[in-house]
């Protein structure tokens, strides 16, 4: 009887745990725009009403099984009608009540949960105060002894007064998948790369403590290879004899497949071992390292994609293969893929930096950024072969180096009384950027590829370009006494008048070709004449957007009291030592969060829908970060640190590449 009876019962707990399970979806892909969305919250507890009316009605309906069908079904209906209308009404206060506010706001939260963070860091990458402790701690981290000539490293890095000893693991990242390569492979892999100049990669030669570089490298990038004899030669004494090749572009370049370079990392991990009978670098002689012919080898490891999309068929291999990046195709590029942004963000903000840097889990970056979507000058591999590279994407297993770039000073930080860099509270409340279309080429067939490049978007969203922009969150005052918060979809016409930019692309458009030039310049007009780098400290807010690869002015941008913000898929040498929402702000590359971030620091006073509302600004707690980044760019990110980064890397390279690798390493020697 009651299974006759349970029929209409089952049916209600069916639809009831459907309708959870889907506003539990709906309300966690809202919330990533919106986390305290009333739509979200509400829907939610209907959909946990109906299945508890559900529930209740079949509990019900078993102690009614000795009655007639027909009382039970009318005592039930009659029971779960209530429940309905009790629960409907609770459900509807709530969404008065609890409408789409917060009583903090989230940015306060990231700030001080990044502050914990990184004092968590900081402990954990300056330990050692003795080299004895680094080479335990080195052990412990690595399973391995530290390479040859770690003490010199180490007098090195103490001598010069380096902040961090140990915390190098991104090292330790680049390097352990080639442990699954021979040295005698790795050797040849190099000379293969730097033996045709077609490959874009430039030879360093290490012989005898002397640094060269080597024959038929194109003159183009002599700033670039200046730099990095100049900053090689400060430790070459200590380098075993080797050869080096580095990219002369600035995309990225290997891209080994998942599937192929997770069991090389494992391998990698394998290979440890606590015994270094050997602590000095082999002896090489030259034919070791084959020489680099006068004519050059016409082989390529490398495959040319440029202008092309690069997303699909490289830029995603790193991922596993299960992952979004590799199932998921993005074919609906105009609307906002919030499961895309969703696990590194809170609301608009970017919650989690390292999580933002991972694609596996953002397919709609394909259409997103000028690496992906047409990069100027790429030639990619997908074997491990030994680039050393200014910056690299998720997934690619370039090695990255302190760019020379910033090592001279190509872009510094240098005020002067005509360009001072006065306190943070006596600038202009400006969010401030300048910079040229150099992120990806824009080539003119019928796509139109820079519509959907970052720099783009930015400046697209930062002056309302045609008033085309979808309107954009921001976190207002729910409520009179400024204690509650709420989003608001904002039209960007009204931000643009509240929240003062000036960022602008300068001179012409680069790197388009035939329609897409005049495009961009009619849409980007008026395009602004090129600025003085030193011009920048006039401003509270700088704007750092990624190009092509590494960006150059980002350090000068720390080492100034200014506040930079920025947006980048690149990652370089020093984001293990950088903490955002500490020593920057962190933007999703989307640009959802622009408005409502930079809303938070500079705060907003106006009329918007048809009320007066005040965002309190929060200039203390840019100032607070301004100063953080600051003070520890000049403790971690001087030039010399960038030596002693280089040092240890280039130790660590110098035995990878030794054939008796597994039995050198530095010992202390007891006495
Ligand atoms: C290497 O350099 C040292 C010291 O600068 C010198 O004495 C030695 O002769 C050099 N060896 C070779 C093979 O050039
Ligand atoms: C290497 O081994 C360590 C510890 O044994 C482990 O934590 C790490 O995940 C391993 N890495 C890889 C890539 O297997
Ligand atoms: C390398 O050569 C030097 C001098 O030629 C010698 O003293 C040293 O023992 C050699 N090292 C190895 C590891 O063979
Ligand atoms: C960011 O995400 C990574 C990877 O999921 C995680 O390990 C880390 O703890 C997260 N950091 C924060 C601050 O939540
Ligand atoms: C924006 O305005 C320019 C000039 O008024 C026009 O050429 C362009 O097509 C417009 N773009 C869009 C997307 O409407």
């Amino acid at each position: 009887m009651p299974q006759v009876l349970n029929f209409g019962v089952l049916t209600t707990v069916l639809l009831a745990t459907f309708t959870t399970f889907l506003t539990i979806t709906t309300a966690a892909s809202w919330s990533a725009l919106y986390p305290f969305s009333h739509g979200s919250v509400s829907l939610a507890l209907f959909g946990i009403t109906l299945a508890l009316a559900g529930i209740s009605a079949y509990l019900r309906a078993q102690i009614a099984d000795d009655r007639t069908v027909h009382t039970v079904f009318h005592r039930r209906h009659a029971w779960i009608h209530t429940g309905l209308i009790v629960m409907f009404t609770f459900w509807a206060g709530i969404w008065v009540l609890s409408s789409n506010t917060a009583s903090a706001h989230p940015i306060d939260g990231l700030i001080s949960r990044a502050q914990s963070q990184h004092s968590k860091l900081q402990k954990q990458m300056w330990t050692s105060r003795t080299l004895g402790s680094a080479v335990k701690m080195y052990q412990n981290r690595y399973g391995r002894p530290p390479p040859p000539n770690f003490d010199k490293w180490y007098t090195y890095a103490t001598m010069h007064k380096s902040h961090i000893n140990d915390g190098f693991d991104g090292i330790h990242r680049d390097l352990l998948p080639f442990y699954a390569l021979s040295p005698e492979e790795i050797r040849h892999r190099t000379w293969s790369i730097i033996s045709n100049p077609w490959n874009d990669a430039a030879g360093v030669l290490i012989r005898n403590g002397t640094v060269t570089v080597a024959p038929n490298v194109m003159s183009t990038h002599k700033w670039m290879l200046e730099g990095i004899v100049e900053m090689i030669s400060k430790f070459a004494e200590s380098l075993p004899d080797m050869d080096l090749a580095f990219n002369l572009n600035d995309e990225c370049r290997v891209s080994v497949p998942y599937e192929i370079i997770e069991p090389m990392r494992r391998t990698g991990n394998k290979t440890r071992s606590l015994l270094a009978p050997q602590q000095k670098f082999s002896n090489f002689t030259a034919d070791k390292w084959e020489p680099v012919p006068e004519e050059p080898n016409s082989w390529s490891p490398f495959r040319e994609i440029s202008w092309q999309q690069t997303f699909h068929r490289v830029g995603n291999k790193g991922c596993p293969p299960n992952s979004h990046a590799r199932r998921d195709r993005i074919w609906d590029t105009g609307t906002f893929c919030h499961t895309c942004a969703r696990p590194h963000s809170q609301g608009p903000f970017l919650a989690n930096w390292t999580l933002a840097g991972d694609i596996c889990h953002q397919p709609d970056l394909a259409d997103q950024h000028g690496l992906y979507l047409s990069p100027a000058a790429f030639k990619s591999t997908s074997e491990l072969y030994p680039v050393f590279s200014q910056s690299k994407a998720h997934g690619f297993n370039d090695i990255l180096y302190p760019s020379a770039w910033n090592y001279i000073e190509k872009a510094k930080y240098n005020p002067s009384d005509e360009h001072p860099d006065r306190p943070f509270l006596e600038k202009d409340s400006t969010l401030f950027w300048r910079g040229t279309t150099s992120e990806g080429f824009s080539h003119g067939g019928y796509v139109g590829q820079w519509r959907g490049m970052n720099r783009q978007r930015f400046i697209h969203i930062a002056n309302d370009v045609n008033g085309t922009n979808p309107p954009m969150p921001l976190l207002l005052p729910s409520s009179n006494d400024g204690s509650r918060l709420a989003y608001k979809q904002v039209p960007v016409s009204k931000l643009v008048e509240l929240l003062p930019t000036d960022a602008h692309f300068v001179d012409s458009i680069l790197r388009c070709g035939g329609s897409d030039c005049g495009q961009q310049a009619q849409e980007f007009a008026p395009l602004v004449p090129p600025a003085d780098f030193q011009d920048h400290w006039k401003y509270k807010y700088l704007l750092d957007l990624d190009g092509a690869g590494f960006s150059g002015r980002f350090l000068p941008f720390l080492q100034s009291r200014s506040l930079p913000f920025k947006a980048a898929l690149f990652r370089e040498w020093w984001d293990d030592r950088i903490t955002p929402w500490v020593h920057f702000v962190p933007l999703d590359l989307r640009g959802q969060g622009l408005w409502a971030t930079f809303a938070y620091f500079h705060g907003v006073k106006g009329n918007l829908f048809g009320r007066n509302i005040e965002i309190q600004a929060h200039e203390k707690e840019a100032e607070e970060i301004a100063t953080a980044g600051r003070e520890w760019a000049a403790q971690v990110l001087r030039k010399e640190d960038m030596e002693i980064y280089f040092f240890r890397l280039l130790l660590e390279w110098g035995r990878l590449v030794d054939d008796r690798r597994d039995s050198l390493g530095f010992a202390v020697v007891d006495t």
